[in-house]
């Protein structure tokens, strides 16, 4: 069964990684890619998507720029790590050819909301243009079959720190107020969050990124991008397609959840309401399953399987 899917993002070396696993996967129709500011402004996180496109060849998906800012919050400078371009310097060019949409993008995610009975929003970036679809639109919502997003941090594992400010996760700090948009709506939300993403075996360690720039091919070019980093790197965003081809990947439990929208030292916190034995409707936050555990053998075996062809 085809799997229909928007992926709204913020390119990104991580997010440009989710877009390959998503447009080298059979089974996985993209319908549109939306972009959005995160780790760099949105005009560039357009051309981003274009490079990728254009690395592929690929010329026929859709791409539709989104919020050119948070609704609130300020842009974060991601060169350290993401690169100047924010896609590692590796010199990937943009297409001269490929028209983007004149659309907005959250003028698409509502139309493909009605147009698709079972799409699912898969979100990689700053959650402001769902926040401006669910705000614009009361059942925009509703009519997504589910989401599946890479935010916030639950306190779920060890693991579980932040990696912007000692408490937040970079997407939900970017705009604190659209992730509260979102948590608060009833849709299905399938929350990825670095409790499973710094989990040292889904890491890249520093020997895999070496066997992928031997393989050559997108390989030699994941390896490029990161090339910057010493150790194991986390590859956040391709979890979630990772997520939607293989259930198995990641454990979610349903939980409320929540989040900081001030604070000196909590800003962009999210917070799950993990007290055992009390009543749901004693509970604070808003209903979403959040990831708590990840079999990080099978995460990288799907990466190095449909991304480099290989499976060690
Ligand atoms: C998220 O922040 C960004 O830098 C990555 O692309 C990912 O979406 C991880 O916190
Ligand atoms: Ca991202």
């Amino acid at each position: 069964m085809t799997i229909n899917i928007i992926i709204d993002t913020d390119p990104g070396i991580d997010d440009a990684v989710a877009l390959m696993l998503a447009l080298k996967s059979p089974e996985i129709n993209v319908v549109g890619i939306t972009t959005v500011a995160g780790n760099v402004p949105v005009d560039r996180a357009t051309e981003n998507v274009l490079k990728i496109l254009r690395y592929l060849g690929i010329t026929d998906i859709p791409v539709y720029q989104g919020a050119y800012r948070p609704i609130y919050g300020e842009l974060t400078d991601t060169s350290d790590v993401h690169g100047s371009d924010g896609l590692g310097d590796v010199g990937l060019e943009a297409p001269k050819d490929y028209k983007i949409s004149d659309k907005h993008a959250v003028e698409f995610l509502l139309r493909a909301s009605k147009e698709y009975k079972d799409l699912i929003v898969v979100t990689i970036g700053p959650l402001t243009n769902i926040a401006l679809a669910i705000l614009l639109d009361k059942k925009f919502s509703e009519r997504i079959k589910h989401f599946v997003s890479m935010c916030g941090v639950y306190g779920l594992t060890k693991y579980g720190v932040g990696n912007i400010t000692s408490r937040a996760e970079f997407n939900v700090y970017t705009d604190p107020i659209a992730a509260k948009i979102y948590f608060s709506t009833p849709a299905i939300k399938y929350l990825i969050g670095l409790d499973v993403t710094q989990k040292p075996s889904a890491m890249l360690t520093a020997k895999d990124r070496v066997k992928m720039r031997n393989y050559g091919g997108i390989g030699k070019l994941i390896f490029n991008m990161l090339r910057r980093f010493r150790g194991s790197v986390p590859l956040h965003d391709p979890l979630t397609i990772a997520y939607l081809l293989d259930k198995e990947v990641l454990k979610f439990r349903e939980l409320y959840v929540d989040v900081e929208v001030s604070g000196i030292y909590t800003f962009g916190e999210t917070m799950a309401d993990l007290r055992q034995d009390i009543p749901d409707w004693l509970r604070e936050g808003f209903k979403a399953y959040v990831a708590y555990d990840i079999d990080g053998k099978k995460y990288k075996e799907i990466l190095f399987t449909r991304l480099i062809g290989r499976r060690d």
